[in-house]
């Protein structure tokens, strides 16, 4: 292993999954190559990633037309990158699982993981910082939404975090989990103890409530718009908000 740098974080996109919840307009193409305003998706989740300093990206790909994604974004020179990492996951077996294929890209560094179809207004360059200089551990970011019961939940007891629920029938809080998630390299570790969910996969939530049960998960609210592109009230959020107030400086 080379050696650990506790100022480092390397940057994970997830794009993986086959979308089905855009069908028919993911049956050809890639959810992440979709349009959003004037870019495809993955632009807004890797630009967030280098806004916040972060120079080594790892790009996870899978479904369909995994091979354009390095005909858009080669070496992400676009992005001012020298290099961009990629890999490919078969079929779609969760995001713990699209984060396990970045083992031995992390090399023993902390992470910050952005899911392909999460788009931000701000910078998240504060909350990274933070993360740089926490002694490890993860460290999330939440937002006040209207519909919590579609995402991860957190749960308090006053204004200690207990647990996350994933898309729960009842929300302990009226937060959302957002799709940025900064961990420590033990997360590996914690993705190898996982059981697969009801709906088969290996739930990024489980890997959270492990964080927190060991007492080194920390979290911050997110500033300015978010918006999960995976749906189609999602997709369309997404347009609107970016061609009205721009997104994360692109
Ligand atoms: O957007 C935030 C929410 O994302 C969180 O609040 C939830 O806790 C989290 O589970 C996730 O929920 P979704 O059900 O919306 O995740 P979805 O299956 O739509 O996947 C989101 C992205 O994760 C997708 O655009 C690419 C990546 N992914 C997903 C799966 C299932 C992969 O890379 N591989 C996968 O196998």
């Amino acid at each position: 292993m080379l050696q650990y740098n506790q100022g480092l974080v390397r940057g994970v996109v997830l794009a993986g999954g086959l979308g089905s919840r855009l069908d028919p307009i993911t049956r050809i193409v890639n959810k992440h190559l979709l349009p959003v305003y004037d870019k495809p998706m993955i632009y807004y989740p890797i630009q967030a990633l280098v806004n916040a300093g972060i120079e080594n990206i790892l790009v996870v790909t899978g479904g369909r037309n995994a091979g354009d994604f390095l005909r858009l974004l080669g070496n992400g020179r676009e992005f001012g990158l020298k290099h961009l990492d990629y890999t490919y996951q078969e079929g779609e077996g969760g995001i713990a699982e699209a984060l396990d294929l970045a083992r031995h890209f992390s090399r023993g560094e902390k992470l910050c993981v952005m899911l392909g179809d999460n788009i931000i207004e701000k910078n998240i360059i504060r909350a990274v910082n933070a993360f740089r200089r926490q002694e490890g551990g993860a460290r999330i970011l939440l937002k006040d939404v209207a519909d919590p019961g579609r995402y991860g939940v957190p749960r308090f007891e006053g204004d200690r975090m207990v647990a996350i629920e994933e898309k729960p029938d009842a929300p302990g809080s009226s937060y959302a989990v957002t799709g940025i998630y900064m961990f420590d390299d033990t997360v590996f570790e914690k993705i190898e103890r996982l059981e697969r969910s009801d709906r088969g996969e290996l739930e990024i939530t489980d890997v959270n409530n492990q964080y927190l049960a060991e007492g080194t998960m920390r979290w911050d609210v997110l500033d300015g718009w978010w918006t999960d592109a995976g749906t189609f009230e999602g997709l369309l959020r997404a347009s609107q908000h970016v061609s009205s107030s721009g997104a994360n400086k692109l």
